[in-house]
């Protein structure tokens, strides 16, 4: 890379995104010059009221939709609107860890089985896939719960088998969505809690979009979504 400006180092960055939904005459423009970047070993929270736009922009960082201009390079590859479909679903196989408000897990499949899962589309052997699914779930206190379906464990234990499986590939970047809007208070904690351990002991990179104060304060830098940009007076 030949940039000498701090952003080469940079894992992710993004400049001037817009993004505008259109449905016949009408139009919402929701993403309005949104520009932030964020280092490896950053826990980044974008805060926001509901309908300022941020699942919209963690579509865009996921590459599960796409901007109508602006630009972003993640790990460094940039998401242009010319990027081949396979290049896009390799990048979110092996570069993008998600977590949403709902836990998503596949009830016919064990816990075990939902965490091993990202493994086994990388083409990781079953074995290894196990052994290392089964580190994870034991590191965030879920050892006991690997050969339960998702319907025979709670909302809470769900929520935490979901960040199991979006960090068990080691992606160089977590995405989460609200990931706490489906929780009590005491399993909002101890969600908070389990991040904040695998990011402090793996280094990992995670955005989260979220309403709740109380999660984004579990960041180490927060962002304010507003009116479409990124409120750079911060809080
Ligand atoms: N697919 C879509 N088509 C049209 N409008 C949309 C679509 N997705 C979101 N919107 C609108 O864009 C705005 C921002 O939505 P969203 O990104 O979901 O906000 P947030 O996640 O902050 O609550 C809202 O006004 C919403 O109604
Ligand atoms: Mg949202």
């Amino acid at each position: 890379m030949q940039d000498s400006n701090l952003s080469a180092a940079a894992l992710l960055s993004v400049s001037d995104l817009t993004k505008t939904y259109r449905d016949g005459e009408a139009f919402a423009e929701v993403l309005k010059g949104i520009s932030f970047s964020v280092q490896p070993g950053e826990f980044v929270a974008i805060q926001g009221p509901s309908g300022a736009g941020k699942s919209t922009l963690l579509n865009l960082l996921g590459a599960l939709d796409k901007p109508d201009a602006g630009k972003i390079v993640i790990d460094g590859l940039e998401l242009t609107s010319q990027i081949k479909r396979a290049t896009v679903d390799t990048f979110r196989r092996d570069k993008i860890g998600f977590i949403f408000q709902n836990h998503y897990l596949m009830q016919e499949f064990t816990v075990l089985e939902n965490v091993m899962l990202p493994l086994r589309v990388q083409g990781v052997h079953k074995a290894e896939a196990a052994e290392r699914a089964k580190k994870v779930l034991e590191r965030i206190g879920l050892g006991h719960r690997i050969a339960h379906f998702p319907s025979q464990i709670s909302g809470g234990e769900s929520q935490r088998v979901a960040v199991a499986r979006a960090v068990v590939k080691n992606p160089p970047l977590i995405l989460a969505d609200e990931p706490t809007g489906n929780l009590d208070s005491d399993n909002r904690q101890r969600f908070i809690e389990v991040l904040n351990t695998l990011q402090a002991e793996d280094r990992l990179t995670i955005i989260v979009v979220t309403h709740e104060a109380e999660l984004a304060m579990a960041a180490s830098r927060r962002l304010l979504m507003k009116d479409g940009k990124i409120d750079i007076s911060g809080f």
